[in-house]
């Protein structure tokens, strides 16, 4: 994080915290969040995107700090479960600048979005149209989008992919089905379509898969247009913009993405005879990545073959990441200083299994030895938020930096808390 800086060798330093201070305070392993990251991040994109609404998507990570963080910078929030809308309604969050999403929302997600009244309710199958009208019942209304594949293949990695036909998510424009949902969208008077949405996937590092986005996009409201005269006042091109795990790898420019994003957008609609509608983003990942920190101590360290495996006491239960998408990240030994020249190793996690990596081919210092602290940078989003139970450790605990001070946002999951949901004998 930009934040970061080194007073003394080895001693790494966020939010004014030492972050050996943390690990001492809090115990590992132990989520530590900048909070003046994160912040400057939701500011960074209502500059870019001034005349956009900006969603946090609150499965990259959410608690009730952030929630407060996100919504006095001015952004809303993507939300995906009745737990993510409760969460953030019972803090405080204005539920008209929340949106839920869904491929398959449960009548809880439905209940509970109607009750509380968020802003809108993404459209993700047929069936889920009739289900909403009568949720919302005759004479009520409800705001909607519809969520399209574009049939556009962009994002990191196979698993995160969801631009492309043939998937569990949104209504295909080639075969018909987005264009028929619409239309029974419209003739159901208490439903007001109000956008189309897309998400294209995740870690994408381009621009040009948003161009490409835009221009389906528009060119499909275009048709709606013709057909049915309707004038679509939204466009929601999703999230997935892309960070940076190790240094040196690229992420996507915001501030290109924003100019380019806005002049396609222009130029398209102007081409097609369209208003230009009110684009809506939703970063994740962007936002709550880059910002967090995964702190570990060392365990054990042994050689086995050619490989050095230093064992740390976290691992696939609190980031699934490297198992699920083969993702590399890049520790670092902070709390004192790496005398010792660099070596090669594989961190590993403390899970019974073999493929409990950490960080696969890592350079650490040779004398890196139990004890030790490893920080892991990029930590903010989707460690947290998928973390398991496995093996019965207990999720660990989040906790922000900012101005020199350390405070506990999350607690680790205790005995007493797993103990407490096992209620048969
Ligand atoms: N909007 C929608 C509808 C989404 O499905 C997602 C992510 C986002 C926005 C935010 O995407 P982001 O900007 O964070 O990339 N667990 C995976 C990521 C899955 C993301 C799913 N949807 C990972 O750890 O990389």
């Amino acid at each position: 994080p930009a934040s970061a800086a080194e007073p003394r060798a080895g001693e790494l330093t966020v939010g004014g915290v030492p972050l050996a201070e943390v690990a001492d305070r809090f115990g590992t392993p132990v989520y530590v969040l900048d909070e003046d990251e994160v912040r400057a991040r939701c500011r960074t994109y209502r500059q870019l995107f001034p005349d956009a609404e900006v969603l946090y998507a609150a499965k990259a990570f959410l608690c009730r700090a952030m929630v407060h963080w996100v919504a006095e910078e001015g952004l809303g929030l993507d939300v995906c479960s009745a737990g993510e809308l409760e969460l953030a309604v019972t803090t405080g969050f204005p539920p008209e600048r929340i949106v839920l999403h869904g491929n398959a929302k449960s009548p809880r997600d439905l209940d509970t979005a109607l009750r509380l009244g968020v802003g809108r309710i993404v459209i993700d199958s047929p069936s889920e149209i009739a289900r909403l009208a009568a949720a919302v019942g005759p004479g009520g209304h409800q705001k909607v989008m519809v969520r399209v594949v574009p049939g556009i293949s962009a994002g990191g990695h196979e698993k995160i992919r969801t631009g492309t036909d043939d998937q569990k998510f949104g209504l295909s424009v080639t075969d018909g089905h987005a264009q028929h949902a619409m239309a029974r969208i419209l003739a159901q008077p208490q439903l007001e379509l109000t956008g189309l949405h897309c998400h294209l996937g995740s870690q994408i590092t381009g621009v040009r898969p948003y161009l490409a986005a835009v221009r389906r996009m528009t060119g499909l409201m275009a048709r709606l247009h013709a057909q049915h005269g309707l004038v679509l006042p939204e466009l929601d091109l999703g999230g997935g913009h892309g960070i940076a795990y190790r240094p040196g790898e690229p992420a996507l420019d915001l501030t290109l993405l924003a100019r380019k994003v806005r002049a396609e957008l222009v130029e398209a609609c102007a081409a097609a005879g369209l208003t230009v509608p009110r684009l809506v983003i939703e970063p994740g990942r962007a936002i709550a990545g880059p910002a967090g920190i995964a702190l570990y101590r060392v365990l054990a360290v042994k050689r086995s073959g050619p490989h050095t495996y230093v064992a740390v006491d976290g691992g696939m239960s609190d980031n699934p990441r490297p198992a699920l998408y083969g993702v590399r990240y890049a520790p670092r030994l902070v709390g004192r200083p790496g005398t010792a020249v660099p070596a090669p190793v594989t961190v590993v996690g403390r899970h019974c299994e073999a493929g409990d990596v950490v960080a696969a081919d890592v350079e650490l210092p040779a004398d890196v030895r139990p004890g030790d602290l490893l920080a892991v940078p990029a930590a903010g989003a989707y460690h947290l938020s998928m973390a398991s139970g496995y093996n019965l450790v207990g999720r660990p605990p989040v906790v922000a930096v900012a101005d020199g001070h350390a405070r506990l946002l999350v607690r680790r999951e205790s005995l007493d808390d797993i103990r407490s949901r096992d209620v048969g004998l």
